[in-house]
């Protein structure tokens, strides 16, 4: 969507996987300050992660005017206050809401009062912009037979009541990547959901990874291809597997949020998060999405052009056992001769290359090169091979 955002892909927080609709301990005011807290202490803030995003089951019907109300034990003061919370820790406050009657937690979990914007696009946009809000996500859920408009309709609704309101409001929409919405949805929001909910196993995150194989020219800046979020700690993911879904996700230039408990990250998992060479691939101003250029027995190579004429280059091992993974400069479609290899883990360069790319994986590890055009004379590797130097 041609609105001026999200040049990059959003980075943030999404209550939906840590808390669903659940109240008590879960999903108050509170607790998504507390967020905005935990996101700056462990130095998430400094790497780009801005949103703290409150996902479905704020809603409590609306009043005579129509104005959406707020869940009164969750939100005693309303949304405005957790907003300005937000905003005053440098962070940006995100929203939910549906183009249906109903939000789709009236599917799951019989959260009676929450009430979508269906007929009541306009007040909602104007709402969510008094409230503070700069980040909706918009979900298809209840689309009933009073709806009466395509989902291209319904979507471009909103974007339309967004537009006229004095804020800047990211859009990001979904309808589970079930009408291919990357063939439609560029000018209608900023980002889309491309798959059905993640679930925090490696099955569900390898599913993802190939939906996204055939989909690199749909994305690129203010208009983003989403996986859904960041797992982490909410199942049984391996610290390796942890590292391949950020990788991934870092490769195919994704909106970033992380749908865990960010209090609950270890050390070893934030530093995963807080990677800032890695993070730079994500965040690549040229906006190109990976594309997979081989894939054979759950070994994969994906690569991406960096803004700088640099290449990203992953190779994933999606298996349970160690094994080698390898590529080459030309089928990367590499366009000099010789170039030096950096290890976004390590952060080191480790040797030049005229050919061939090449790392044994542990189960489920993906090595991250970002390679540059030119040879290093103290690394190993090509030597006396023609080069510009660097
Ligand atoms: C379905 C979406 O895919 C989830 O991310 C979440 O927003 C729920 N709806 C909320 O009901």
């Amino acid at each position: 969507l041609d609105n001026g955002l999200a040049d990059t892909p959003p980075m943030g927080w999404n209550s939906w996987n840590q808390f669903y609709c659940n109240g008590g301990n879960g999903l108050t005011a509170a607790a998504l300050m507390n967020v905005a807290d935990e996101i700056v202490e462990k130095g998430l803030q400094e790497v780009g992660y801005e949103y703290v995003v409150l996902d479905d089951c704020f809603q409590n019907g609306r009043d005579a005017n129509g104005v959406l109300k707020v869940d009164p034990t969750r939100f005693p003061n309303g949304i405005k206050p957790v907003a300005d919370y937000v905003h005053s820790k440098g962070l940006k406050f995100g929203i939910y809401s549906v183009p249906g009657t109903k939000t789709c937690a009236n599917l799951y979990n019989g959260y009676t009062p929450n009430i979508g914007s269906y007929g009541h696009e306009q007040i909602d946009a104007e709402t969510f912009a008094a409230w503070g809000v700069d980040y909706l996500k918009y979900d298809w859920c209840y689309p009933d037979g009073s709806l009466n408009l395509t989902k291209q309709q319904a979507f471009s609704k909103m974007r339309d009541e967004l537009a006229k309101v004095d804020r800047d409001i990211v859009y990001a929409i979904s309808e589970y990547g079930d009408s291919a919405p990357w063939t439609w949805a560029e000018p209608i929001a900023n980002l889309w959901r491309t798959t059905g909910d993640i679930a925090p196993n490696w099955g569900s995150i390898t599913s993802i990874i190939d939906r996204q194989a055939e989909l690199h020219p749909y994305s690129g800046p203010g208009h983003w291809n989403d996986p859904d979020m960041l797992q982490f700690s909410n199942g049984s993911l391996t610290y390796a597997q942890n590292k391949s879904h950020l990788a991934m996700w870092s490769m195919l230039a994704a909106p970033l949020f992380l749908g865990t408990d960010v209090g609950a990250l270890s050390d070893a998992e934030v530093a995963l998060l807080t990677n800032k060479e890695l993070v730079d691939i994500d965040q690549d101003p040229l906006g190109e999405q990976a594309r997979r250029i081989s894939n054979g027995e759950g070994l994969q190579v994906w690569t991406r052009e960096l803004a700088d004429g640099d290449l990203a280059v992953a190779l994933l091992n999606t298996t349970g056992s160690s094994a080698t993974v390898s590529t080459s400069l030309g089928a990367l479609g590499a366009q000099d001769d010789v170039y030096v290899v950096r290890d976004v883990w390590s952060h080191s360069d480790l040797y030049n290359t005229a050919a061939a790319i090449s790392a044994t994986l542990p189960a489920y590890e993906t090595a991250v090169y970002r390679l540059s055009a030119g040879m290093d004379e103290h690394l190993p590797g090509v030597v006396g091979a023609s080069g510009s130097g660097r």
